[in-house]
């Protein structure tokens, strides 16, 4: 297994490439099983979780080429509505395939995700709202067995409350809601840029969606019972984009340029950063970073879009330990998602943790250490903690990186960290 390896040093300065969305790209791609058409999706990351969504549809029966930036999705041979343990085990999100599969072909199997490292993640909401739309659910040996009303005909529109907004959850109904019959009203749900973006998608397949990016979304089925392929260039990685803004600001005198990312889609984190003592600013189609002074303790709660993301809290994190003072950090999304913070004390940062709250207590610097990552977003704030501390730090099991950051060493060499890639560092 591969370890990153990152010798401190200085502020970062230059200019950083934002990739696609991953949170976009992999909802979208399941999206193409709504239609029998060659569909095309651009600006596509290259990384891990696009490889297994690739794998989980060619094991579908779809023919897909994967040339980053780019992915191609074509018909292929017959769909056998299943997706197994093996593939879905790799990737939560392969969940995604269920609404599409069981609206688009009546019927489908797929492996229960299963726990994950951050929290339970149940899926009863996203069963929940296939039920409401006529399908018979049962769970079969760890899996999910849905079928069309009548033993496989098509859904039928319906009302669904979430209660709670749910990511995956409102997308996986969205497809589902655009092949059934009729309309659909989705309540409560979740509002992040990329359910906005799947949205515009499916608008662009040929059912009507409306509301996407509020809490409650119309969707009016395909009178076809398919959709039409699309082609379609998907946002920049708000969460990739907050992660390098963070690494701009982590040493005084940081002034990072994040190409192509948009402020509206960070409009949380950029208050946070600001009132941190961190200058944030739109310039054109980029975000700058500059930091010349001490950084203030600032307290932060996790909440759904457009509330402050969970998945920039480890990040935040890091920062936070670097502060003047005391800042309190509560996480209300996912309930084990503080598992970067014994890794951050291996390197000199002060944090108690009490239930679902972290309180950090601000020191001088952080010290070089072997660190393990737990998870995508925990990595992020290890590599980030290891480029402002003393001496040298080797962040292993970076395969959680790999799913979630493109080319992360060669974006951070560019604007002047000290950071390698070591193949093979752990047996
Ligand atoms: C999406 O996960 C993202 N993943 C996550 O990003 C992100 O952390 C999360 O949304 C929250 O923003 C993708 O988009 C692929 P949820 P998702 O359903 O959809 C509970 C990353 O780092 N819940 O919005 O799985 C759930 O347990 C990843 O890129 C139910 O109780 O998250 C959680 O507490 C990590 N029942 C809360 O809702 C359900 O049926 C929000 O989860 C569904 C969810």
């Amino acid at each position: 297994m591969d370890a990153i390896r990152i010798r401190g040093g200085g502020p970062l300065r230059g200019t950083v490439p934002i990739s696609g969305a991953k949170n976009a790209a992999l909802p979208i791609l399941c999206a193409t099983l709504l239609s029998d058409g060659a569909s095309r999706l651009r600006n596509v990351p290259a990384l891990r979780d696009i490889e297994t969504t690739a794998a989980l549809l060619r094991f579908l029966g779809r023919d897909v080429t994967v040339l980053a930036p780019e992915v191609h999705v074509a018909a292929g041979s017959s769909v056998r509505p299943e997706a197994p343990y093996e593939l879905v085990k790799q990737m939560r999100a392969s969940v995604l395939v269920l609404g599409p599969l069981v609206a688009r072909f009546g019927r489908a199997k797929v492996s229960l995700p299963g726990g994950c490292a951050i929290g339970a993640r149940p899926i009863d909401q996203h069963l929940k709202g296939l039920e409401a739309m006529g399908c018979t659910i049962r769970l079969e040996r760890g899996y999910v067995v849905a079928e069309g009303p009548g033993g496989g005909g098509r859904l039928r529109g319906s009302e669904v409350y979430f209660d709670i907004p749910t990511v995956t959850g409102t997308e996986n109904l969205m497809m589902a809601a655009a092949l059934a019959r009729g309309r659909t009203t989705l309540v409560n749900c979740a509002r992040e840029p990329e359910v906005e973006e799947l949205g515009r998608v499916i608008n662009k397949m040929g059912a009507e969606v409306d509301g996407a990016g509020t809490d409650v979304i119309h969707i009016k089925g395909s009178e076809r019972g398919e959709l039409a392929p699309f082609d379609h260039a998907i946002i920049p990685d708000r969460i990739e984009a907050g992660t390098y803004m963070v690494a701009g600001a982590i040493a005084e005198g940081g002034d990072v340029t994040l190409e192509g990312a948009e402020l509206s889609d960070l409009e949380a984190l950029v208050v946070k950063m600001r009132a941190a003592g961190v200058e944030v600013a739109s310039e054109g189609q980029n975000i700058r970073v500059r930091r010349s002074g001490p950084l203030r303790a600032v307290n932060v709660t996790t909440a759904p879009h457009p509330g402050f993301p969970t998945d920039m809290q480890a990040q935040f994190l890091v920062l936070m330990s670097l502060a003047r003072g005391e800042s309190v950090i509560s996480e209300t999304i996912f309930e084990h998602r503080f598992q970067h913070v014994p890794e951050l004390e291996r390197m000199g940062a002060t944090v108690a943790l009490r239930g679902n709250t972290a309180v950090v207590q601000g020191v001088e610097k952080l010290y070089g250490a072997s660190v393990m990552a737990t998870d995508l977003r925990a990595s992020a704030s290890l590599v980030i903690a290891g480029l402002v501390a003393d001496g040298e730090t080797e962040v292993r099991r970076v395969y959680h990186i790999d799913r979630g950051y493109e080319r992360i060493e060669e974006k951070l060499r560019r604007v002047g960290a000290q950071i390698e890639r070591v193949k093979g560092a752990e047996s």
